[in-house]
C-alpha cells in the first residue's frame, strides 16, 4: 500500500447499508431519512423559473444575496432576532457542508471537540480530519439526559468544540431552554466554540418551542448554528443548508467554505429564496404535519412488541423490538429486512460504545400509506415470533 488511510476504521455508513439490503431484499425502506411523497410543486415551477431566467452560473461564495435576505426574515420570526445576512448568513451545500466546514474552521491539530453518542454519522469524521480529537460522550437511553458532570469532566484545556443536535438524531429527543443555560454556564470564560446542529428546527410535537442557540443571546455569541432546507422543504436531495455565526466565526467558515464547494447551485437558491419570501406555511406548518404521522404510526405498532419510545421532535421514531427478542439490533434489523420485508436503522452504529438495548429507528417522512404497510409488516412479524 502507498498510502495510510486517514480514516482506517470508517466503512460505508448504516444508512447506505441497510438501504442496500432494502434494495436486495426488496424490502420497504422505512429506516433512512428522506420523504417517500413529492414536494410542493411551486418549487418545481420556481427552479425552471430561474433555470429560465438565466441563473445558471456560479452563485456568489457566500450565497446568493436575496436567499440570505428571506432567511434573516425567517429567523427574525423564528427568533425574533435580527442576523445581517451579508456577515452572518452563508449557504452551504446541505447542513452536512456546514458542520464540516465549520469543525475544519476552528479544530486544529492536537484539539479536543465534544460530541454526545448517539451521534450523526458527519462529527467524528471531519473532527479527526482536522486533525483534532472527539471525546464521545453516550446518553443513555430510555432518556438520553444530558449529564452536565460528566460533561465539566470531559472538558480540558485543549478543547475547542463541543457540539449538540437538537432537535436529536437519532433520540426524537429535545433540549430545553434549562439545557442550553447549563452549556453556557458551562463554557463561560473558557475558548470553546459551539456548534448548533438545528436541522430539525421546525419539528418539534406536543406544543414545545424549539430551544434555538440563535434566541439565547450568551450562546449565540460563541456559535455555529445549522439549518437545512432538505428537512424544511421535503427535499434532502437539493443539498442546500445554511450557517448562521456571528461575523468573526463565519469569516473563518467562509474560509473552508471556499475551498471545498465555493458555491451552491445557482438557480435552487434563486427558487428557494422565493418560496421562503411566499410560503411561510410550508415551515409553520411541519411540527403537526409530522406529528400527525408520529400519532399514527405509534397508534398502529403500539401493543405490537415493537413499543415506540416518546418522541418530541424530528422526523425519526424509535421503536423497543426487547418484548420480541434480544438479539443485536444489527442482528434484528437485518433479520427485520429479510423476514419482515422492512429496513429500519438499528441505533448502535451511532455509539462509539453503544450501551445495551434493542431499538431501531424509523422515519415518519412517508406517506400514510407507507406507514400503513410498515407498520402491518411489523405487527405480522411479531404474531410470526411470538407464536415461535
Ligand atoms: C442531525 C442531522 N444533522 C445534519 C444532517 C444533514 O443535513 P443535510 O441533508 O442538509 O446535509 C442530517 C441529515 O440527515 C441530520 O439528521
Amino acid at each position: 500500500m502507498l498510502f495510510a488511510s486517514k480514516l482506517p476504521d470508517v466503512g460505508t455508513t448504516i444508512f447506505t447499508v441497510m438501504s442496500r439490503r432494502a434494495l436486495e431484499e426488496g424490502a420497504l425502506n422505512i429506516g433512512q431519512g428522506f420523504p417517500d411523497y413529492p414536494l410542493d410543486p411551486r418549487l418545481a415551477e420556481y427552479v425552471t423559473e430561474a433555470i429560465t431566467a438565466g441563473h445558471n452560473q456560479y452563485a456568489p461564495m457566500e450565497g446568493v444575496v436575496e436567499l440570505r435576505t428571506r432567511i434573516a426574515a425567517k429567523l427574525y420570526g423564528s427568533y425574533g432576532v435580527n442576523f445581517d445576512p451579508l456577515a452572518e448568513i452563508t449557504i452551504t451545500c446541505g447542513g452536512t457542508e456546514a458542520i464540516f466546514d465549520a469543525i475544519q474552521a476552528v479544530v486544529g491539530a492536537g484539539e479536543e471537540a465534544i460530541i454526545f453518542d448517539p451521534s450523526y454519522d458527519v462529527y467524528d469524521p471531519a473532527i479527526r480530519l482536522a486533525g483534532g480529537r472527539t471525546l464521545r460522550i453516550p446518553l443513555q437511553p430510555p432518556h438520553f439526559r444530558y449529564d452536565w458532570d460528566e460533561i465539566k469532566r470531559a472538558i480540558s484545556p485543549r478543547t475547542r468544540l463541543l457540539i449538540i443536535n437538537n432537535p436529536h438524531n437519532p433520540t426524537c429527543t429535545v433540549a430545553s431552554r434549562a439545557d442550553l443555560d447549563a452549556l453556557a454556564a458551562l463554557v463561560r470564560d473558557l475558548p470553546i466554540t459551539i456548534l448548533s446542529d438545528e436541522v430539525y428546527e421546525h419539528v418539534v410535537f406536543d406544543g414545545r418551542q424549539h430551544a434555538s442557540v440563535l434566541a439565547h443571546e450568551e450562546l449565540r455569541q460563541r456559535s455555529f448554528v445549522v439549518f437545512s432546507f432538505g428537512k424544511t422543504l421535503h427535499a434532502t436531495g437539493w443539498r442546500t443548508g445554511y450557517c448562521v455565526a456571528p461575523a468573526a466565526l463565519t469569516r473563518e467558515l467562509r474560509k473552508v467554505h471556499q475551498f471545498n464547494t465555493f458555491s451552491i447551485v445557482a438557480p435552487l437558491q434563486h427558487a428557494i429564496a422565493r418560496y421562503v419570501a411566499t410560503a411561510p406555511e410550508s415551515w409553520l406548518g411541519l411540527s403537526a404535519f409530522f406529528a400527525a404521522k408520529r400519532d399514527l404510526f405509534t397508534g398502529l405498532v403500539r401493543g405490537s412488541g415493537f413499543e415506540p419510545l416518546p418522541a418530541a421532535g424530528t422526523y425519526f421514531q424509535l421503536v423497543d423490538y426487547g418484548a420480541l427478542s434480544q438479539d443485536s439490533d444489527i442482528d434484528f434489523a437485518d433479520a427485520l429486512i429479510r423476514d419482515a420485508k422492512i429496513a429500519t436503522i438499528p441505533l448502535s452504529p451511532f455509539y462509539a460504545q453503544p450501551p445495551r438495548m434493542t431499538l431501531l429507528r424509523v422515519c415518519l417522512a412517508k406517506r400514510d400509506e407507507t406507514l400503513h404497510t410498515a407498520a402491518l409488516r411489523l405487527r405480522q412479524y411479531s404474531t410470526r415470533l411470538l407464536e415461535r
